[in-house]
């Protein structure tokens, strides 16, 4: 049993990262098993949980939506607020009985909350029908791990991030049109609210070559449209030997001919002016920016260790905002320890002076173990929920007004499924990250056509195919 332990998780040692290429034999020796996964959290997440897929997948597993009727439940969980913790344990709360239906039924839990030492605590506690807890940085071990966990509980994870592991073709993707492509993991920022330099470890960037090979890869069985995913791409190589930067990567993943690439997410610490020329200069690379901003007020910045001060983030957002075409959307948290309503009003000017097209708001969640949770918090909860509300009229406003700017525009749509509103129609996303549902018949799925803009909501836009 190996249990996760937050002072070790907080240690950054100077160890050199190796880089193991794996080649596996699987034996499919779980056929006629089903599997279910349910994914919490971040695309990070949602990448890994493609991962589990895939491996479960060469071991004879099929997948099935139905939790009820499956012989492994996975919930790949995330800890970045509380609010997801309640949802996991409730739904783990609603697989207990089926144990006595199916005897052989496994039941795991992975993901951040499993690198939580204070949850991993309750499920040794009081959660003895769960078999197996695994973390973020042992999902390859999956095999021999789901073998090892019938018959008693296993716990096995670690507080050490490992190695960087190359695999081929392990993913078993959501989709054939668009695709997470990793380019590092961890991170070292240590935003004093975050979990996540705990439950993901010290920052260690895939070699360039390992992430062309994907792409490339990507590229020849017809894939449109790639995101490059990390928790601060910008600062993507600082740990490399060759110290490969972000805006070289991005120019040679944009030589590889994809139609499209995203990447998430930037951190306004190192965000340099290369990097915005290289997205200016190449069209393939998309006019969106997810810029994080926290708060808009200088103190509570600090507090936060975000390294950054309002003035510098307005001078960078005007740098970028001059990309053509561009959308950029933030994050922000309200109610941080100390936040009072003058530093909140300041967050809320900084909104109206730009404008976001989009952004993920957020009532500060404590996190067991971080710097931030242990500060003096004397705001109380209806006082941070109302700041909430009113911050959300002011991002709804700008995010109807960013909309509505595109009415009657020509845009470019990479169509990627039916619409969930209407199935008659289809959907997908604008070059600047709108999501747009068109009138146009389900053979563009895949495709990227020309769509005139007809309607804007404050969510979504409307459009039909350009005659
Ligand atoms: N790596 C990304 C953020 C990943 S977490 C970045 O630095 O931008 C996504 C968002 O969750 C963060 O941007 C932050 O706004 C929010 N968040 C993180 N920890 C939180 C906490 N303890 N309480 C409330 N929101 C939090
Ligand atoms: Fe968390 Fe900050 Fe790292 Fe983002 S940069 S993952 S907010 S510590
Ligand atoms: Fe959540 Fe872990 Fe992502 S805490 S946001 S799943 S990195």
């Amino acid at each position: 049993m190996k249990l996760p332990n937050m002072l070790d998780a907080a240690k950054r040692n100077k160890d050199k990262v190796e880089y193991i290429y794996e080649n596996r034999d699987y034996n499919k020796i779980y056929d006629n098993k089903k599997y279910f996964i349910r994914t919490y959290g971040c695309q990070m997440n949602v990448h890994d949980s493609e991962e589990i897929s895939g491996i479960l997948d060469n071991l004879g597993y099929t997948k099935t939506e139905e939790f009820k009727e499956s012989d492994l439940i996975i919930l790949n969980t995330c800890a970045i607020r509380e609010n997801v913790h309640d949802k996991v344990f409730g739904f783990l709360g609603r697989c207990k009985h089926l144990k006595k239906q199916n005897p052989d039924l496994l039941i795991a839990l992975c993901g951040c909350m499993a690198q939580e030492e204070v949850v991993v605590q309750e499920i040794k506690e009081k959660y003895p029908y769960i078999d197996l807890v695994f973390g973020t940085h042992n999902i390859n071990e999956l095999p021999n791990m789901l073998e090892e966990s019938f018959g008693h509980q296993k716990i096995n994870v670690y507080s050490t991030e490992g190695n960087v592991i190359e695999f081929d073709n392990v993913y078993k993707r959501d989709s054939n049109i668009t695709a997470w492509v990793n380019i590092m993991y961890g991170c070292d920022k240590f935003c004093t609210y975050c979990i996540v330099p705990y439950t993901r470890g010290k920052q260690r960037s895939r070699k360039p070559e390992d992430i062309l090979k994907e792409v490339k890869d990507l590229v020849s069985r017809g894939y449109k449209e790639i995101t490059l995913l990390g928790q601060n791409v910008n600062a993507y190589g600082k740990d490399l030997e060759d110290k490969t930067s972000f805006s070289t990567l991005l120019k040679e993943v944009s030589n590889t001919g994809i139609d499209r690439i995203r990447f998430v997410t930037s951190h306004p610490w190192d965000f340099t002016d290369e990097m915005i020329d290289v997205i200016a200069k190449h069209d393939n690379i998309m006019p969106y920016i997810h810029l994080p901003v926290q708060s808009g007020s200088n103190k509570i910045l600090k507090l936060m260790n975000r390294n950054y001060s309002k003035e510098d983030y307005l001078t960078l957002f005007n740098k970028i905002n001059k990309i053509k075409n561009v959308s950029i959307t933030t994050d922000i948290i309200v109610g941080f320890p100390g936040e009072t309503e003058e530093d909140f009003l300041e967050t809320l000017k900084l909104a109206e002076t730009c404008k976001f097209a989009g952004a993920f708001t957020f009532v500060f969640s404590p996190r067991n173990g971080t710097p931030a949770s242990k500060m003096k918090d004397e705001t109380l909860k209806s006082e941070k929920d109302d700041r909430l509300q009113r911050l959300n009229k002011v991002i709804n406003k700008y995010s109807k007004e960013s909309n509505l700017k595109m009415l009657r525009t020509i845009q470019k749509v990479l169509i990627t499924g039916i619409s969930e509103k209407d199935d008659s129609k289809v959907c997908g996303y604008t070059e600047n990250m709108k999501l747009v549902n068109v009138i146009a018949p389900k053979s563009t799925i895949g495709k990227i056509i020309e769509v005139e803009i007809t309607g804007a909501k404050s969510f979504s836009l409307d459009g039909k195919i350009k005659e």
